[in-house]
């Protein structure tokens, strides 16, 4: 028993992180340095860690093992060569999308990029497409720079850091035309892969992480990842990893701990987190000649909801904002989205747009005054009260997003069960089911 016995209990239970032996040492080490970022006293952590969740985002980042190295389990990459060597075979232009699930410092996900690069040349390897997540945020950071030193290379072939690298001090850089394929996100793994559209991903690595899970929590994350793989995708686990049970089959002939989706087995149904973004996800791409063929992507491009208007501000900026949202490129998609707001600042669309855009982004904390106008504007607006949850859940504010889904799930209750709701897409009952759902998972 120590007095951080409640942070560590809720770090496992938030996070699905089996207790290890060494947390009660780890936790007191890292108390020292948590108090004195708080400026407070050790002890005075429990308390406050009730108000401040930020406490509890510190303290996972320093009970997990981040390590990592490059080209670990090289047999994975073998497989993955072969996987990227027959989609670029594939008539088309789909982009190929790998996950880094507990990606820690970046190395999984940057050997990724590189046999890519190799694999693929630079043209064809700039639709490779690679998303990390992991709860650390100090290993995040030190992914987004992508500095290693010697160590990260251990088994690697000095040739291969000399083409890729520049010397950094006493560090590896990776060059930027490889660093520039992946990106980085401070999220568990429930909460990223929530977000992805059902049959999206193309490699899953899943490595060295589930032995420091709870067994429930393992296997919630299999399901998800059945379900956001392609048929063909392919999920590498470590051999030290518990195994996939349902819905992930073993691959013969590409080595160690190779699954793909068993067809054979029903998968997952929506999942509350992803509920509308998914729906909108799978959606056609909107009908814009060139444009019409090119798929629609996840995070960075996820697609706009346009809410029909009574008076809409400016079609012309609203289909050109879709548009640019659809295909990903967020700086311009937030240009036109200030214009519109600029021009309509009372309509909740424009808010509601451009707060989408940037959690998309990854940049939940920004988008709030936006999704909070939304609110105020439109107090009965539930699509931008459900996003208004996902973006408080994901700045870390719980309290204040457990508010809000009980304020929704209330509303929700009073429009009738095939209520179209603001965003054309999503039924009142629809959006009930996937609320009641958010919200007994986060019980
Ligand atoms: C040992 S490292 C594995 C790194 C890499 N996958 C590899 O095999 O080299 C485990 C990482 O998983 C992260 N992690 C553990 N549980 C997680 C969760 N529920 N969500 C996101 N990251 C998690 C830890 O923070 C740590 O950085």
């Amino acid at each position: 028993m120590t007095p951080f016995d409640p942070l560590l209990e809720e770090v496992s239970s938030r996070f699905g992180l089996t207790p290890r032996s060494n947390w009660d040492q780890e936790v007191d080490q890292a108390a020292r340095i948590l108090a004195a970022r708080f400026d407070c006293e050790p002890l005075d952590l429990v308390a406050r860690a009730e108000e401040d969740p930020r406490i509890i985002d510190v303290l996972v980042g320093h009970l997990t093992v981040g390590e990592s190295y490059f080209f670990r389990h090289g047999q994975h990459f073998e497989a993955l060569e072969r996987h990227l060597e027959a989609w670029s075979l594939e008539p088309g232009d789909r982009p190929f999308r790998v996950l880094s699930l507990g990606c820690a410092t970046g190395e999984e996900a940057y050997s990724v990029a590189i046999t890519a690069r190799k694999t693929l040349g630079a043209r064809q390897a700039g639709r490779v497409e690679i998303l990390g997540c992991d709860l650390s945020n100090a290993s995040v950071e030190k992914a987004d720079h992508a500095a290693y030193a010697d160590w990260s290379f251990r088994g690697v072939d000095p040739a291969l850091r000399e083409s890729h690298f520049e010397a950094e001090g006493e560090t590896w850089r990776l060059n930027e035309d490889v660093r520039s394929l992946a990106t980085f996100s401070v999220s568990s793994i429930r909460d990223f892969t929530a977000r992805l559209p059902s049959g999206s991903v193309d490699a899953v690595f899943f490595r060295n992480v589930a032995i420091y899970l709870t067994a429930e929590t393992t296997r919630a994350i299999y399901a998800e990842i059945a379900r956001v793989q392609r048929d063909a995708g392919l999920l590498f686990v470590a051999p030290a990893d518990p195994r996939p049970a349902e819905a992930l089959a073993r691959v013969d002939g590409e080595g160690h701990g190779v699954y793909r989706k068993d067809e054979s087995v029903e998968t997952y149904p929506d999942h509350a987190l992803g509920l509308p973004m998914e729906r909108v996800g799978d959606r056609p791409a909107p009908d814009f000649e060139a444009e019409a063929a090119r798929p629609v992507q996840i995070r960075e491009t996820a697609p706009v909801i346009v809410r029909p208007e009574p008076a809409p501000p400016g079609e012309e900026l609203l289909s050109k904002l879709q548009l640019h949202g659809d295909r990903g490129e967020t700086r311009e998609a937030l240009r036109i989205a200030d214009e519109l707001i600029e021009a309509s600042p009372s309509c909740p669309s424009g808010h509601l747009l451009r707060a989408r855009l940037r959690i998309a982004a990854g940049e939940e904390a920004e988008s709030l005054p936006d999704l909070r106008k939304v609110a105020f504007l439109d107090p009965g607006h539930c699509v931008g009260r459900y996003w208004y949850v996902v973006a408080l859940a994901h700045s870390g504010q719980e309290a204040k997003a457990d508010r809000q889904l009980g304020v929704l799930e209330e509303q929700l209750r009073e429009l009738p069960e095939n209520e179209p709701l603001e965003d054309g897409e999503v039924t009142a009952g629809e959006l009930l089911r996937a609320v009641e759902e958010l919200a007994g998972s986060r019980r």
